[in-house]
């Protein structure tokens, strides 16, 4: 089969498409045809081995993983023989941050997995994965969000951001969107309440008071998060010294602040999926890429100024079901 391989860390020329063995489905385990991929922050810290400490899961020295990837969207291909939720033909989408998505075909635990919401295609659900599970994660599990409450979300028009928008409005909350301001009209598309443009306002002085204030783009200081919000959630990070400054603070403050790494699992992948089937929730797709150009793909994310979603698709897929 065809996949992207990697033996040393670098960026996304490191990257290089071969014919590899097509895995044999473990016991546990579904093998999934992929139709399609997402590209996600995720893919290039991996790819780069950065930050650093990050090779203790990876790599230290050189990858451990040879196949990157962790969205994808496909048909099943065979099935484990412990395997209960799924049979051969059903359409499936899921993540798996070990990698292996990248390639096509991939084998992966069933539990990453859930069955994609019929009139969907495949493109539209590889987006999902990662940044759909970060948003409700953030909003649901750990921000405890309730109807009614307001909601601050900063940095909301990239994949984790345009879900979260979404989401917090499926579940009854008053949104402020934060984006720049090529994006205002964007968030309100996706129906933000009141949006902020950083780059006209300065969010560290923004007075605006809020039950939840979540960040994904990582730039928000524990004084921002104590300033605005009743309680925060952190997502992402822009520099090594501004997680440590949230970390230590946040370990001597009273302030309830969560900091977390989303879990892939089939319940919140089927919350996302009944959220798109009832049409609370669409994958906005910036751009679609072939699968051979995953590695320009990768590139474009890196700058941190995707609309949505940014999917590659292999060949022959098929329409909607
Ligand atoms: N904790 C976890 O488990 C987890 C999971 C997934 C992702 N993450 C992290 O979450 C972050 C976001 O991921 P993503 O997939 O949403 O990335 P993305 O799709 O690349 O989106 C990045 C967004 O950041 C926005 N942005 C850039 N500068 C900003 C600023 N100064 N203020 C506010 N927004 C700004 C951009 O919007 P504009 O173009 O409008 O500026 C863009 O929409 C990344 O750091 C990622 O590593 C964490």
């Amino acid at each position: 089969m065809k996949a992207f391989t990697k033996t040393k860390y670098g960026g996304p020329e490191v990257l290089q498409l071969e014919e590899v063995e097509k895995p044999v489905v473990k016991d546990d385990h579904i093998l999934v045809k992929v139709m399609a991929n997402s590209a996600n922050p995720a893919d290039w810290h991996i790819l780069r081995g950065k930050p650093f400490f990050a090779r203790f899961s990876f790599g230290l020295f050189k990858p451990k993983d040879k196949i990157p990837g962790a969205d994808f969207a496909g048909t099943v291909e065979a099935t484990g023989k412990n395997v209960t939720h799924f049979k051969i033909g059903d359409r499936v989408f899921g993540e798996t941050l070990k990698g292996g998505a990248f390639a096509e075909y991939a084998c992966v635990p069933e539990d990453v997995c859930a069955a994609m919401p019929p009139g969907t295609g495949f493109p539209e659900m590889a987006g999902v994965p990662i940044a759909g599970l970060t948003a409700l994660q953030a909003l649901i599990t750990h921000g405890q969000l309730k109807a009614g409450e307001t909601v601050l979300i900063n940095g909301a028009s990239g994949g984790v951001g345009h879900f979260a928008v979404q989401i917090a409005k499926a579940y009854g909350a008053n949104v402020t969107a934060v984006c720049s301001g090529k994006n205002i009209a964007f968030v309100r598309s996706l129906g933000a309440d009141q949006a902020v443009a950083y780059d006209q306002e300065n969010i560290h002085q923004h007075n605006g008071k809020y039950d939840l204030v979540i960040d994904t783009n990582g730039n928000l200081s524990h004084k921002d998060f104590r300033r605005m919000g009743r309680r925060g959630v952190v997502v992402g990070f822009t520099t090594m010294g501004h997680m440590v400054s949230v970390s230590l603070k946040k370990a001597v403050s009273r302030f309830p602040l969560t900091q977390f790494t989303a879990q892939a699992n089939t319940k919140d992948l089927e919350t996302l999926a009944i959220l798109i089937r009832d049409k609370k929730i669409r994958v906005h797709m910036e751009k679609i890429y072939s699968y051979k150009e995953i590695p320009e793909a990768i590139g474009y994310i890196e700058a941190m100024r995707t609309k949505g979603k940014v999917v590659m698709v292999w060949e022959n897929v098929p329409g909607k079901a």
